[in-house]
Formats: C-alpha cells, structure tokens, sequence
C-alpha cells in the first residue's frame, strides 16, 4: 500500500474532536529527505541579514533573486508558457489567444498585440534593482500596523500559528472573532512571508492540514473529507485538577452563523501553501507527503462527479468571504476564481507520478473549461449587454446564442447607466434563466491575479475601476460588491438581514482589506499608481479610525454600523498593499500570466467529429475580439 493510500485511511480514522497537543508536537520534522540540490543553492529566508534584524523602521527592498536564479525549478515558471500554437481561429477569438504566444510571452511581452502589460523591467532592470538594497522608511501608520498584527498572533504550544481576527479591546462580544480564520490570515501571512516571517505561516498551514481530517458532523451529517475549517482557536483544558494542556478547536461551520460551509478554506490555503513556497524558496513544506495528500483531498473534494451541468463550483449562499445570506448561491463568481487559483496552485505543486496521474489530468481538464466557460459567459461589458438586450429566448438546440435562457428584463435599470464606454468585468452569478449582475470585487480582482480572465479582460477591468473610481472606491477601498440590494430586494435575498442593510457590511460595505487584493492586481497589469492612489486613500483614515473591519454608505465615509475595530485583515491587507508595492519582483511571484497550454485543451473530442459540434468551438462569442 502506498504512503499515500496509508495516509488517506488514517485519516479516515481521525482523532478525537479536540487535538491532544502529544499527537502534533509544535515543532515539525521533515518527512521527506531534502532536496539537496535545492536547499544548498536556497538562501534561507529567515537568514537574511537585513530582515533577521527584525526591525520595523527598515524594510528590505527585496530584488535579490540572482542566486535563486541558479536553483531556479520548473515551479518558478508558473505561467507553464508552452510552444503550442492554436490553429482554430473561433478558439482564438473566445480565449483571446494571440497566434504567436511564445514570442510574447518570453521575449516581447509587447502590451500591444495582448494587452497583458507586465510590470517587470527588461531583464538587465531587473538584474541592476537586484543589485540594489533600497531602504524605506515606514511611515506611523505602519509602524502602528506591525505593532498590531504582531499583537494579534496566537500561539500554540509556545509557538506562532496564526492571527485572531479582531483584537478590539472594547468588544464585550467577540463571537468568533478571537479566532483564526483559515481566509482571514492569507493577508496577515503575506506581509510576515514578504517581511522575511515564515515560521508562523510553515507552522499555520501544518497546523490546518491536521485539522482537515478531523470528524466532523453537522446534526450527525458528515461534510466530505478534505473540508478545511473556516477557523479555529486554540483552547486551554484542564486534564486533571493541576493539569492543563492546550488544544486547537476547528469551526467547520458546525457553529457558524447560518451554518454556512467554508468553501473557500480549502482554496486558499492551497494558495498560501503555493506563495509560502514562492516566496521563502523553501518547496521542501509543499513536498511532504501530508502536504500533497491534504492537497489531494481538497482537490477531489472540488472535482467530485455531481449533477452539475457547468464547470464552475456549485456552492451554497454564503460560502467565501461573504458568509451571510446574499443571493451568491450557486456559481459566485469568488468561488470561481479562487477555485481556478487553487487548480493551478495544485497542477505546480503536485508531485506527478502513479497516484496523481489522473487527478493532474482532471485538473487539467477542469482549468481549461472553467476558464472558457467565465470568459465566454461571465464577461459583461456595453457590447454584450446590449447583445443581452436583443436577446431571442426559449431557444431549444445545442448552438443557441442565449444558452441560458436569459429574459432581457433581467439587466436591471442600474446597469445601463452604469456601464461606460470603455472597461467591462465579471458577472457575480450565473445560473439558467439568471445572471446577477453586481459587481463583485474580489472575484473579479482574482481572476485578473490568476489569468482566468483573459489579457484584455484584465485591462478591461481596472479600466472599470479607473472609470468608477468613485462607486468602488469612494472615501475608503473598497467596495465588497456593487450596488447594493435595496427595498425588496434586500428584503427577499438578505432575508431582511438587519446586518445586511443597503450600502453596509456584506451589501456594498466597503472592506479596507481587500486592498491587498487590488495592489496585486494593478501590479500584475502594470498599473501600480491606481493601487498607490488608493492606498493613500486608506492610510488617511486607518490609524485615526482606529483599523476598523468595514465602511458604510455608498461612497465609504461612515465607519460601519456594526464593525469591529482593530480588525486584523484590514492592518494586514494594508501592510501587505505596502510590501507588495515595495518589492515588485515578490509580488510577481503571486500572480500568473496566461497558461496557452491550458487554452489548447478540449477533452470533448466533438471538434474533430462530423455531425455534432463541440460548444466551444460553435461559441460565436463577439467579447474578446474587439
Ligand atoms: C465576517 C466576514 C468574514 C470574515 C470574518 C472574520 O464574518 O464576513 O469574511 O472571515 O468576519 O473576520
């Protein structure tokens, strides 16, 4: 039986709900023997004299990555450019392929034939800043910042295992927001990553993986193995009368308000796994065996046959970030993207051999229809909701235009003012006879970190943001979605949620953590002067409204009706916005370009056929050739 196959029993098996501190020891052992090649050529993060000095007046300007050049793996190419060429021109127009991708993506990267601007010098800039140690001085807000997320770690056993959500002193009910949330801490563990921190985020994922095969039961229902929690704390019991001992406490929404499930653990703590990785040069975490079964079981988790027509994920109402009532049902577009990352993350770090052939292979299959399905049918901008609007319905055959059946009296009245000449973005939703057409930022920002739009969608989206700046934007980044849900509409799909009110919390609140998000998005399309301009905006107000987790009204200006302050996410997106703009060459490791190898799959095997024809060659999309 194979380490993996034993592993996956095991953990079928698991311990008792509470994990005894005797079965995890907090300092962990490599289980694999190290890549020799590797660890020798690696300079060790923590190592690095400037950081090592762990003051927080100085940041490191980090370009050094010469001598990783050296040492460089497959896995620091994470674009897997390949030398394919797509001969079919309907293909080219819906994926927005450019004939000769090669060419741009290694030696041009010419903006003008793709529109995928990069924000990387030439390759001698790039040496010469290597050469480089900037320094920077931290401004007060910052030096704030770090003194509170370094308040904020939790530790267990004596060590560093991740950041509470809310540190806000004068909280009498902090619900759950004295724990670790799984989504919460990717920002919290990026700025410790990009200031040269790794062991808390080494020891947070580990600590996660153990948790994910925990048994755990909703009104005796068991949710599929691989689930990681939405958060977890760590709880002191007492053994006997003099004995205590600590323990890790996971929330798989068994507690949850709404019961809602954490799809989106999962997701990103492949992400993190993959930046830990990137961004410490220690691949070592990624390849033990634990690590790829955790990262298997999530995968097959997400991969598993159901009844859905789509390759999107089909989740319930409240399962990312949004983890309240608010019509994101179905295939929200935060899953999509996150679960497109997450694919890619996996098809890099899983190791390829007998046991993984066929879930490579499944994942493979799945990033390429995923990214034609949201490029092809989330896509909006004035041409296609004008097609929208022209639309033919009860269209019943294979080459339908509308194949969703979408009524034109769905493009609400908001939205034909709204969307200007230039720029579009991703719908929130799309399901049969249902499109919603809010605007939601993280998903939409995500799509253009990942590469599941394409180049030209990318642009189109900060251009969105450029031109709405003030509705996205306003006095404080940035918008959770766009617009809000009002009258009835907030009375049928929030339920009436009196958190949920119109231009608050999840409905159009806006969220200063999300600028990490932002940052990386406008650096990946070369465009950081948005991201500064927007962050500036925030460091205005943070410290003096004392970091709080969200804003109302619609153009930001109120601290929001219910939010906590000193909310961990927003110091950290703040620090990390700040880190990333510092140091383009780490923020170039987090983000993808273009995949055309992914573009060439089609698994169907209808095009080559005579009589029936596979949808995505038939798509007569009109999107992404302009
Ligand atoms: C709220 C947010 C959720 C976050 C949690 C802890 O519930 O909606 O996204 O993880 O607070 O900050």
């Amino acid at each position: 039986m194979s380490a993996i196959h034993l592993l996956r029993k095991l953990s079928r098996n698991p311990p008792s709900r509470l994990l005894h501190r005797n079965l995890f020891p907090s300092t962990f052992s490599l289980d694999l023997p190290p890549d020799l090649a590797r660890t020798t050529l690696i300079r060790p993060f923590s190592n690095h004299p400037t950081i090592f000095n762990n003051t927080h007046t100085l940041i490191p300007f980090w370009v050094s990555e010469k001598t990783k050049s050296l040492s460089v793996s497959l896995r620091e190419f994470s674009t897997s450019v390949v030398e394919t060429n797509t001969s079919d021109k309907t293909f080219e127009r819906v994926v927005g392929l450019n004939p000769n991708p090669l060419v741009i993506e290694r030696i041009h990267r010419d903006e003008e034939t793709i529109g995928e601007s990069v924000s990387r010098g030439g390759e001698n800039e790039v040496e010469k800043k290597s050469d480089e140690s900037v320094v920077r001085e931290e401004s007060e807000a910052e030096k704030e910042a770090w003194r509170i997320l370094e308040e904020a770690v939790v530790r267990y056993c004596g060590s560093p295992v991740g950041t509470v959500a809310a540190n806000d002193p004068g909280d009498k009910l902090p619900l759950n927001y004295d724990q670790v949330f799984i989504r919460d801490f990717v920002p919290s563990a990026l700025a410790f990553l990009l200031k040269g921190q790794g062991e808390i985020v080494r020891n947070f994922l580990l600590h996660t993986l153990q948790l994910q095969s925990w048994e755990k039961t909703v009104d005796c229902y068991s949710p599929g193995q691989g689930l990681m929690p939405a958060s977890f704390k760590v709880r002191t019991v007492a053994l006997d009368e003099n004995t205590t001992e600590e323990v890790l406490d996971p929330d798989f929404g068994e507690s949850a308000i709404g019961r809602v499930a954490p799809v989106d653990s999962g997701l990103w703590w492949i992400i993190l796994l993959r930046a830990y990785g990137k961004l410490t040069g220690d691949f070592s975490l990624q390849e033990r065996i634990d690590v790829q079964t955790g990262i298997k079981l999530i995968m097959n988790l997400c991969l598993a046959d159901g009844f859905d027509m789509f390759p999107t994920l089909l989740v319930t109402d409240g399962s990312c970030m949004i983890d309240r009532r608010m019509g994101i049902h179905g295939h929200p577009l935060e899953i999509q993207s996150l679960f497109y990352s997450a694919l890619r993350c996996s098809r890099e770090m899983l190791s390829v051999n007998d046991s993984s052939n066929n879930l490579v292979r499944a994942i493979n299959n799945r990033l390429s229809a995923l990214s034609f399905h949201i490029r092809e049918y989330y896509w909006v901008d004035i041409k296609k909701i004008n097609e929208i609007y022209r639309y033919k319905t009860e269209e019943y055959s294979t080459d339908a235009t509308n194949k969703f059946n979408i009524y034109p009296e769905q493009i609400p009245p908001w939205l034909m003012d709204w969307i200007p000449e230039q720029g579009g973005y991703l719908l929130g939703n799309l399901q049969p006879a249902h499109m919603d057409f809010r605007f939601f930022t993280l998903g939409n920002f995500w799509s253009v970190v990942s590469s599941l739009s394409t180049p030209k969608q990318n642009e189109a989206i900060l251009n969105l943001i450029e031109a709405k700046w003030d509705d996205i934007i306003g006095h404080m980044p940035l918008k959770i979605c766009y617009p809000a849900l009002e009258y009835d509409d907030w009375r049928i799909i929030t339920g009436s949620d009196p958190k949920n009110t119109p231009w608050s919390y999840h409905n159009s609140g806006s969220w200063p953590t999300l600028l990490w998000q932002f940052t990386l998005a406008c650096m990946k399309m070369g465009r950081p002067e948005l991201a500064e301009k927007a962050l500036a905006l925030a460091e205005k107000r943070l410290m003096a409204d004392r970091w709080p987790e969200y804003y109302d009204t619609r153009s930001g200006k109120f601290i929001g009706k219910q939010s906590r302050l000193y909310q961990t996410w927003t110091v950290a997106g703040f620090l990390t916005s700040k880190l990333l703009l510092a140091n383009p060459e780490m923020a170039s490791k987090l983000f993808w370009e273009e995949d055309y190898e992914l573009l060439d799959i089609c698994v169907c095997g209808l095009s080559k056929s005579g009589r029936k024809k596979c949808s995505r060659v038939a798509a007569k999309t009109q999107i992404l050739v302009r």
